[in-house]
């Protein structure tokens, strides 16, 4: 049985203040949580602030991107390296909203995802289909070439120490989730992609759901076979919410 995970994605949200009080919230809730692992992926600056909140706690933390090269020339951009410095335990690599906004190829996430483990973090890979993409039966062959990207860089042995999360587009902040059926399919099928490489990677591989999950729905939606937890947007950002959707978790 794999344990389950929730990861709240802050994105651009927060502020020090609004923090603490989050995270208050969150250290006191997550000492009821024995059987589920719960993270949150900040932005940059606040990362110090989750480590000194959050060391003494169950609860880990992460980034929400990170540059493919160690160190250089590359004015804006944070590293995995910094990223471990600050006590991350993961970080999201391949977010629709950095494919889509910002035209991320695979390629250059699968260097990511390989510079994240390089530096010992646990990438959190997002893979998923737009609305159209859907429409037009092309899901599996999106998510197949966004997961098989990855594979090909960094082996499918690299999944033992990563997550994948399968976040269709036209789920994420739209209030629309894509029912513990659809979702299920589509981690079935990233189970299977995998298996095809390595049957036991396979079956270790913690796949999470995102898009739109709520406390309400978050317990069919972790009920299905292969859906190993959630990552959790605009939720994420209500600790009352969020630690609902934790104890879906449990
Ligand atoms: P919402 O939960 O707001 O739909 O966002 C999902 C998401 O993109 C998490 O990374």
């Amino acid at each position: 049985m794999r344990r389950k995970l929730v990861v709240g994605n802050w994105k651009m949200h927060g502020s020090l203040a609004q923090n603490a009080v989050l995270l208050g919230a969150l250290k006191s809730g997550a000492t009821q949580l024995s059987r589920v692992d719960v993270a949150v992926c900040a932005p940059f600056p606040y990362l110090d602030q989750l480590r000194q909140e959050l060391s003494a706690s169950t609860v880990k933390w992460g980034a929400q991107d990170v540059h493919q090269l160690e160190k250089g020339a590359f004015t804006g951009e944070v590293s995995a390296p910094m990223l471990a410095d600050f006590g991350c335990t993961y970080v999201i690599v391949g977010h629709s909203e950095r494919r889509n906004i910002y035209g991320e190829s695979s390629s250059l996430v699968a260097e990511k995802f390989a510079a994240a483990q390089q530096a010992g973090l646990i990438p959190i890979l997002c893979v998923g289909e737009t609305l159209e993409q859907r429409e037009s039966s092309a899901t599996e062959a999106v998510v197949a070439e966004q997961l098989d990207a990855v594979i090909a860089l960094a082996g499918a042995q690299a999944l033992r120490k990563a997550v994948v999360a399968y976040e269709p587009v036209w789920a994420i902040g739209t209030g629309e989730t894509a029912s513990p059926e659809q979702a299920q399919a589509v981690h079935a099928f990233i189970r299977q992609r995998v298996a095809g490489h390595d049957a036991e990677v396979a079956q270790g591989l913690v796949i999470l759901y995102g898009g739109s999950v709520k406390g309400a729905n978050a317990p069919e939606l972790f009920s299905m076979a292969d859906i190993d937890g959630g990552l959790i947007g605009g939720a994420a950002l209500i600790a009352d919410e969020f630690l609902a959707i934790c104890r879906a978790g449990q």
